[in-house]
C-alpha cells in the first residue's frame, strides 16, 4: 500500500472508529459488537504502525499512548473556574430565588435544574475541533495538566462531529460510576490496601495517576455542564448551551429540565431526593442555574461563585443501629475481611444489615464495638459503611474486636505483612483460596497446564477431586471423563498436560505457588539463587535480602509460605508427585551477552517482551526495567516509552556516550536471529 491511500483508509478508519465509539460510550446504544469494533482498532494500529508519519494525538489509537510521567505540569484556565454557593434546604433555594429576583427587578427568570454529579471539575480545551488539553480545577485559576490521563476516558471526544469555535473550553465532572467504585474498593480490600472514602476521591485519585495505563484500567465517565470559553458560540441560554454540546458530541447528562419558577424547582429537588439512588452514578445535590446569558452576566459572581446558581445539596443519608456481630470472611486471595451485621435500617433506598469494616485499622479508628449503637450510610450510595460509634451510648457490655489469630475457613495461622493493612490466610490449600491458587499454578507463565481454566476447576473443586494442588497429579483420565463437557480425548489431554507441567522448572514452580510478591522476577532470581525448592523452603529472611530486588517485605512473605505447615504439606506432596524442583543447569549455549543489561521499551513486531527477555537471559545477558548508565543496550520498538527520551538524552548529554539503542532488527541481528 502507499503512502496516499494508506492516508485515506487511515482517515476513514478513524472516522468509523469515533462513530462507534461516540455510540458505545457517549449514547450508551452500540450497534456493531466489540469483535467488529476491535478489528477495525486493530487495522488502524497496523496501518499506523507501517505508516507511523501517519499518527496523530487525535487518532483513537493514542488513547492509552501518553507515559508516566514524574509529576504534572500547570495550566491556567481560559476563564477562572468558580464553585458553587450550597443550599441546604428549600428555604435557602428559595432565599437565592429572591436574591435573583431582586437584582433583576420586574423580570421574568427561568432555571435550569441538573445533577450535581459527585465527582472532580476538569476543563478540555478543543482547537479547531480537536482536543488539545485538559485540566483539574486546581485553584480555579490554575489547575494541573492531566491530558493524558483525560484521553483514556472514552466518552471524551478527541474530535468534535460539528464545525465548533477555534478555541472551545468546556467544563464538566469527571466521576466514577457506583459499580465501578463499589468493584475498585473490593479490589483494594483484596489488595491491602486502604479503600476510597467516595467516588470524588477514586475519581481524583484515579485522574492524578502518574501513569496514564492506571488510569485508563479505572472505568471513569464524565458529564459535561457548561462552557468556559467559546468565541461565537451560537447560544444565548444554558439549556441551549447544553443542547449544542451535545450536538458537538459532548456526554451531557439527560436529567435537565427547564423552569419556569422555583416552585417548579423545588418540585424537581423533591423528585429526585428519593430517585437518585437509582441513578449508576453518586449525585450529592442538584445545581440550579439561571437560564438566560444575558441574566448571568448581569448577576455576576463573587470571588468565589457566581451569584447565578446555587447547588442543592442533599442531606447526608445516615441511619443509627446497633452492630449485634462482627464476623470475617475470607476473600478468594486469602485476605480476611471484617464485616458489621446490625439491625436491620432504611439507607439510601434499600434495607442492609451489614457493612464492610474492610480492616482492622479502620475498626480501631472508628472505635468499633460489637454492642455498639454505630452511626451507618452508604459510599457513593453503594457501599454500607460505618461511619462512627456512638460511646455515649455505651453500657459497658460492648465488645472490643479482635482479628482472628486463624482462619475461619482452614485453621491456618494469619499473617500481616509489613506495611500492609490486610490480614492474610497464607494456605494456598485454603478452601476460600483454593480456585484461585489452582487458575494461578496452571496459568500460562506458571506452570502452563494448558485447559486447566476456571469451569474445569470449579468442576474438580465441586465433586472434591482436587484439595490442593498437589492433587492435580493424582487426577486419572477416569475421574474426568464423567464431568460435564469434557469426554475421553479432552480428559485424556488436560492429564497430559498436567503431567508435562512437572518439568517446567524451579522459576516456574516458585511463581506458581503464589507466594505473595512473588513474581516472576523475583521467582527467576530465588531460582537461580537457592537451585532448589528445599534450599528456598530453609533461606533465612538475610540470605534472602541479600539477593539484589529482594526486599523485607518479599523476604517476609516468603518465609510465612514455608512456615505455614499447610503449605510444607503441599509442597512435599509436590515432591512425592515427581515435581522437578531443581533449576535446570545452567544453559549450555554461548553466553555471548553474559554481564550485558538490556531495557526493552515500545512494541516490538516480531517478539513478545517475555520472549525478547528469555532470548537475551539465554545469552546471559540481563533485562532491567530502567535505563541508567548501567545500561548497555536499549531496544526500541513501536512507540516506544520515556526510556527510549532517557537513553537519547544520556547520550547526548555525554553521560554515557557508549550506550547503544537498537532497533528490532539491529537486535535480531545482535542475538543471532536474524
Ligand atoms: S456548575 C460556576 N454544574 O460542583 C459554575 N458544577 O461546588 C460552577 N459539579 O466545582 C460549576 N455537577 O465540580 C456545575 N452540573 C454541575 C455540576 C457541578 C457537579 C461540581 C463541580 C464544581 C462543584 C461546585
Amino acid at each position: 500500500m502507499d503512502l496516499e491511500t494508506a492516508k485515506k483508509r487511515v482517515e476513514e478508519l478513524r472516522r468509523e472508529i469515533e462513530h462507534h465509539n461516540y455510540l458505545y460510550y457517549v449514547l450508551d446504544a452500540p450497534v456493531i459488537s466489540d469483535a467488529e469494533f476491535d478489528a477495525l482498532m486493530r487495522e488502524l494500529e497496523a496501518l499506523e504502525r507501517r505508516f507511523p508519519e501517519l499518527v496523530t494525538p487525535e487518532s483513537p489509537t493514542q488513547r492509552v499512548g501518553g507515559r508516566p510521567r514524574e509529576g504534572f505540569a500547570t495550566l491556567a484556565h481560559l476563564t477562572p473556574m468558580l464553585s458553587l454557593a450550597n443550599a441546604f434546604d428549600e428555604d435557602e433555594v428559595r432565599d437565592f430565588d429572591r436574591r435573583v429576583k431582586s437584582a433583576l427587578p420586574g423580570e421574568t427568570v427561568d432555571y435550569v435544574v441538573e445533577m450535581k454529579i459527585d465527582g472532580l471539575a476538569v476543563s478540555l480545551v478543543y482547537e479547531d475541533g480537536l482536543f488539545r488539553r485538559g485540566a483539574t480545577r486546581g485553584d480555579g485559576e490554575v489547575g494541573e495538566d492531566i491530558t493524558a490521563n483525560l484521553k483514556t476516558i472514552r466518552s471524551i471526544p478527541l474530535r468534535l462531529l460539528q464545525p465548533a469555535p477555534p478555541v472551545l473550553e468546556v467544563r464538566g465532572e469527571v466521576f466514577m460510576p457506583k459499580e465501578a467504585f463499589a468493584r475498585l474498593n473490593e479490589a483494594r480490600d483484596a489488595a491491602g490496601e486502604p479503600p476510597f472514602a467516595n467516588p470524588r476521591n477514586a475519581a481524583a485519585g484515579s485522574v492524578r495517576q502518574l501513569d496514564p495505563r492506571v488510569t485508563a484500567g479505572r472505568k471513569l465517565d464524565i458529564f459535561i455542564y457548561g462552557v468556559g470559553f467559546a468565541e461565537g458560540a451560537p447560544v444565548r441560554t444554558h439549556s441551549e448551551a447544553l443542547a449544542w454540546l451535545k450536538a458537538l458530541g459532548f456526554k451531557v447528562n439527560k436529567h435537565w429540565r427547564l423552569c419556569e419558577n422555583i416552585e417548579q424547582v423545588l418540585e424537581v429537588c423533591r423528585y429526585w431526593q428519593e430517585k437518585r439512588f437509582d441513578l449508576p452514578y453518586a449525585v450529592d445535590g442538584l445545581v440550579v442555574k439561571v437560564d438566560a446569558f444575558a441574566q448571568q452576566e448581569r448577576l455576576g459572581a463573587t470571588m468565589k461563585s457566581p451569584r447565578w446558581a446555587v447547588a442543592y445539596k442533599f442531606p447526608p443519608e445516615e441511619a443509627v443501629t446497633v452492630i449485634e456481630d462482627i464476623i470475617v470472611r475470607v476473600g478468594r486471595t486469602g485476605v480476611l475481611t471484617p464485616t458489621a451485621v446490625f439491625a436491620p435500617v432504611r439507607l439510601a433506598g434499600t434495607t442492609v444489615t451489614r457493612a464492610t469494616l474492610h480492616n482492622e485499622d479502620i475498626i480501631r479508628e472508628r472505635d468499633i464495638r460489637v454492642g455498639d449503637h454505630v452511626v451507618v450510610y452508604k459510599a457513593g450510595e453503594i457501599i454500607p459503611e460505618v461511619l462512627r460509634s456512638l460511646p455515649g451510648k455505651r453500657t459497658g457490655k460492648e465488645l472490643p474486636f479482635k482479628m482472628p489469630a486463624h482462619c475461619p475457613a482452614c485453621g491456618a495461622r494469619v499473617i500481616r505483612l509489613p506495611g500492609e493493612v490486610a490480614v492474610r490466610c497464607p494456605n494456598i490449600a485454603c478452601p476460600a483460596r483454593l480456585r484461585e491458587s489452582l487458575l494461578h499454578y496452571g496459568s500460562r507463565n506458571a506452570m502452563d497446564i494448558d485447559g486447566l481454566g476456571p469451569a474445569i476447576v470449579d468442576q474438580l473443586l465441586d465433586r472434591g477431586l482436587v484439595r490442593d494442588v498437589a492433587d492435580l497429579y493424582r487426577l486419572r483420565v477416569e475421574d474426568l471423563v464423567p464431568l460435564p463437557r469434557m469426554g475421553r480425548k479432552s480428559s485424556q489431554n488436560l492429564v497430559e498436560a498436567i503431567a508435562r507441567s512437572k518439568e517446567r522448572g524451579l522459576e516456574r514452580l516458585i511463581f506458581a505457588l503464589g507466594i505473595r510478591h512473588v513474581g516472576e522476577r523475583a521467582a527467576k532470581l530465588l531460582a537461580a539463587r537457592f537451585g532448589s525448592l528445599d534450599r528456598l523452603a530453609e533461606a533465612t529472611e538475610e540470605e534472602l535480602t541479600a539477593i539484589p530486588d529482594i526486599g523485607p517485605k518479599i523476604a517476609a512473605s516468603i518465609r510465612d509460605f514455608f512456615a505455614t505447615p499447610e503449605n510444607r504439606r503441599v509442597v512435599d506432596r509436590l515432591v512425592a508427585a515427581g515435581v522437578n524442583t531443581r533449576a535446570a543447569a545452567a544453559a549450555a549455549g554461548p553466553q555471548t551477552l553474559a554481564g550485558k543489561t538490556f531495557v526493552l521499551t515500545g512494541a516490538l513486531e516480531r517478539l513478545t517482551r517475555d520472549e525478547a527477555r528469555e532470548i537475551i537471559e539465554s545469552l546471559g545477558g540481563r533485562v532491567t526495567s530502567g535505563v541508567s548508565r548501567r545500561t548497555d543496550y536499549v531496544v526500541v520498538g513501536a512507540n516506544p516509552g520515556s526510556k527510549y527520551d532517557r537513553a537519547v538524552e544520556l547520550i547526548r548529554s555525554g553521560t554515557h556516550p557508549d550506550l547503544k539503542i537498537l532497533r528490532e532488527d539491529e537486535f535480531m541481528r545482535l542475538v543471532g536471529r536474524a
